[in-house]
Parts: C-alpha cells; structure tokens; sequence
C-alpha cells in the first residue's frame, strides 16, 4: 500500500526531545513525498479533528525545543468507544494512511484501541522521562530528565553541604525508579528509596514503619559521626504522603530535621540533551521507514544502539524495569559505603 498521508500526535506527559521526533518524521516524511497532519493535544486533536499541516518549515528550529510543537495531554475519552470512533472518524475523513503516536504506554493502549475502530496503520515512538516502557533501552526523554535532576541536587548538595543539612529529593516516574536510582547513583545519594528496593508486598504501614526505623538509625549515625550533608532520593508515589509526610516523621519519630524537595516538572523540561536529540531523530526516521516497508502495530524501540520493531502489544504488556545490575550495585555496595563513610 502506498503511503501518502499520515498524521502524528503527542500523547501523555511530553518528555524532551519529541519535538526532535516530530521534525525528523517530518523531514522523512518529505524525503518520501508523504503529507503530514500534526493533531493537537494528543488525542483530543483527533477527536475534534484539530490538525495542522506539518511542512518541513514548521519543524524549522525546534530541534532544541523542550515541550511539543503539537501539544500534549491525557485523553480519558479515548477509553470509551463513542471517543475511539469519533477519532477513526477524523482519520478516515482525511483520508489519512497512517497515524504515528509519540507517547507511553497510556498513549499506546490508545492507540492499538483505535486501530479496532479503524483500518490504517499504527506505529508508537516511546517517548516518556520515565524510561519505563518495555522493549527499548532507553525512552525519548529519560536522559534529559536524569540530567536535570542530577543538576539540580548537585545544587542541593550544595547548600546541604554548606548547612550540614539532610534534603530529601523526591523524584517523577510514575510507578517505575529509573528516574530515581539512576539519579541517586549519579548524585552519590546516602539513600535511595524506590519502588525497585520497597517491599510491594504487606502491609504498606508496616513497611514504611520499618523503613522510617533503618533510616533513623542511619541518620543518627551519620550525623554522630560525619557532620555533613546527607541526601535521599524516593521515588514518587512511593511512600504514602511522599517526602513531605516522610520528612514529618522523621521530626516526629526521632526530632531529625530533614527538609523535603519535591524536584516535579522541572524534570520534564527543557532543552533536550544530545542523547534525547539523537534518539528521536533516528526513532522518527525509523518510524516512516517502517510505514513505507509495510509495517504496522509496531513501537519503534533501540536495543544495544540498534533500532529495531517491537509489537505494540508487547511493549504495553510489562513495565520496562531497572536494571539488576544498577539495584543491587546501590543494595549491595554503594548504599553500604556510604554508611561507612560515617
Ligand atoms: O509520565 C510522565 C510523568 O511526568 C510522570 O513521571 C509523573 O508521574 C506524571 O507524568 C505526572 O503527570 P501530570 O503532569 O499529569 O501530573
């Protein structure tokens, strides 16, 4: 089948770098004569059929650019069928061949809901901070926001430092800790708490109970013995009441003063560093090739700097986790010098 039209979107939380994805679809899309319509707002473009045409002009200088040209958002409606219809009804009235979405898994599970409704073909980009979907190495985004992290606690770290002060950072991811061990690692954090090193299982009292014990006894030690800055990294949705209710009982608990950062947006935006840049910009050419050697219900992935097609429904079936390696590494070695240095 010939393609001639396709139409993109962004979906979900925008992440650094999809501006890059867009352009390089677009620029692709020229190199193969193929029109493109740029839906706004996510899915909501597609059910309003909000679109604008997408020319190699309208991705001129945008590479750099955090956010997305197009607009984000999440669209509850596309979990219903009167939503699902009324975008396959804009994708058929525009006779479109095609529909490209950068997004995550919420974004996907849309997307393979929609092509129950229409015909054309469907590919996903992964393009999300938090590096959490299955079948690529690493997820248009995740660089940036781990780099903007690790500024800013080195800014912490700082003024820490200087006031012999405990900060506790918390961190975005949704449900995952890529963003949140990746960045404790980078930043030498004396703790780091994430879904990946926290019991799952029981009672969640119980174990944020037994949490709160270990990290007094630590704490305690650290300040008996090394007077200096101390910084824990948790994950967001972790613990009940997030940093803030964690740095309360700490005061509450054992009258340890902690001062609570919640980092939040900041970590999704921004200029995209050249990792985010690169991947996006081969993601998207990779994309329109695809389309044009048939290729459908696919994500565009990159395994060991490769780039390669995993089935949609694959990639949306589990959450991507964080490496065995980088966990027990914190657990086992980097957790534990960081007490000794006490
Ligand atoms: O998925 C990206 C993300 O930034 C998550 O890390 C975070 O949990 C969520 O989006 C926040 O969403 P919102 O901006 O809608 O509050």
């Amino acid at each position: 089948m010939t393609i001639q039209r396709i139409g993109i979107l962004t979906s979900g939380g925008d992440a650094p770098g999809m501006n890059a994805a867009i352009r390089a679809i677009v620029v692709a899309a020229h190199h193969y004569k193929i029109e493109v319509f740029g839906f706004i707002a996510g899915f909501n473009g597609l059910i309003e059929d909000n679109f604008m045409p997408l020319t190699l002009k309208s991705v001129d200088n945008i590479i750099h650019k955090g956010g997305t040209i197009l607009k984000s958002a999440r669209c509850p409606a596309m979990q219903e069928p009167l939503g699902l219809e009324q975008a396959a009804s804009t994708l058929l009235k525009n006779k479109l061949d095609a529909l490209i979405v950068i997004g995550g898994d919420g974004s996907f599970t849309g997307l393979l809901a929609l092509n129950e409704h229409w015909p054309g073909k469907v590919i996903g980009i992964p393009g999300t901070i938090d590096n959490d979907i299955d079948g690529t190495d690493f997820t248009i985004g995740f660089s940036t926001a781990i780099n903007t992290a690790i500024e800013a606690i080195d800014k912490i770290r700082d003024t820490a430092e200087a006031f012999e002060r405990i900060f506790i950072v918390e961190l975005m991811g949704r449900h995952s800790g890529h963003i949140t061990f990746n960045v404790g690692i980078a930043c030498a954090a004396e703790q780091v708490i994430s879904f990946e090193n926290f019991p799952s299982k029981g009672n969640a009292v119980d174990n944020e109970a037994h949490k709160l014990k270990a990290l007094v006894k630590e704490i305690k030690q650290a300040q008996a013995e090394r007077h200096a800055s101390y910084i824990i990294v948790i994950a967001e949705n972790l613990w009940q009441g997030g940093a803030s209710t964690l740095a309360q009982q700490l005061q509450t608990v054992a009258n340890i003063d902690c001062t609570a950062c919640i980092l939040g947006h900041i970590q999704r935006g921004g200029s995209p560093v050249a990792k985010d840049r690169i991947l996006a910009t081969k993601m998207g050419v990779a994309a329109v090739q695809a389309l044009i050697d048939d290729q459908s219900s696919i994500m565009i992935a990159e395994c060991n700097n490769t780039i390669t097609h995993v089935p949609l429904f694959v990639a949306i079936q589990h959450q991507q986790g964080v490496s065995d390696s980088l966990i027990q590494a914190q657990e086992s070695i980097l957790a534990l010098t960081a007490q000794r240095q006490c």
